[in-house]
């Protein structure tokens, strides 16, 4: 069986990083085949005007140039279709996800790539593949009312066809880091390869 893994992570620290921890240790216990890296500290651009054009532009129709603005998207978009399995660490800030990570969610999500629109409403082409999430909070509770990072991940994940999602979380870790990271490590040990 493949078994791809693509490794996000979104943690802008490289060192001391909870999610890069945590998302490392489930790259250990899934022993890929392949590992597919994408490092968000490398930032990715934001999209702009000429990027939206050039999305909304069908494929037939577009100039070198708006297939150039894309090239970075395609590039993405290959990335995830080629995983089986999705490991994103996520760290939390101010109550959602990080910018960087937004940008690549930004990048990705593409109607007639990722997900379409049919008369039933829109449904995700990135089917058949499962992610694991590795989310770190300071003081925040993961599920609390006013966390909007862990229910975002799951939609926007949903959206795009990937409903099986497993978070691994690290949250409030300002209360004891220790024993946040032992339970977190506990759980990524049970995770199925
Ligand atoms: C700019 C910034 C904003 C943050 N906002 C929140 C927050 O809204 N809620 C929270 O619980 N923790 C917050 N934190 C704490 C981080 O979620 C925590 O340090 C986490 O470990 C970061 O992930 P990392 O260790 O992988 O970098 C914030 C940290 C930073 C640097």
């Amino acid at each position: 069986m493949t078994n791809t893994v693509l490794h996000i992570d979104a943690s802008p620290r490289t060192e001391q990083s909870v999610t890069r921890e945590l998302s490392a240790e489930i790259l250990r216990q899934l022993n890929a085949d392949t590992v597919i890296r994408r490092d968000l500290v490398e930032p990715l651009p934001a999209i702009d005007a000429t990027w939206i054009g050039a999305n909304f532009t069908p494929d037939a129709d577009r100039s070198d140039d708006q297939k150039a603005i894309l090239a970075l998207s395609d590039e993405l978009l290959a990335e995830l279709e080629q995983a089986d399995t999705i490991v994103i660490g996520a760290p939390m800030y101010n109550f959602s996800i990080s910018t960087s990570l937004k940008t690549w969610i930004d990048l990705i999500a593409r109607a007639g790539r990722s997900f379409r629109y049919t008369e039933a409403g829109p449904e995700g082409l990135m089917t058949g593949k499962r992610a694991i999430v590795a989310i770190a909070t300071g003081g925040t509770p993961i599920e609390a009312d006013y966390d909007y990072l862990t229910g975002y991940l799951k939609f926007i994940l949903g959206f795009i066809g990937i409903t099986d999602v497993t978070v691994i979380g690290a949250d409030q870790v300002m209360a004891g880091l220790e024993e946040k990271m032992a339970s977190a490590k506990t759980q990524i040990e049970a995770l199925a390869a």
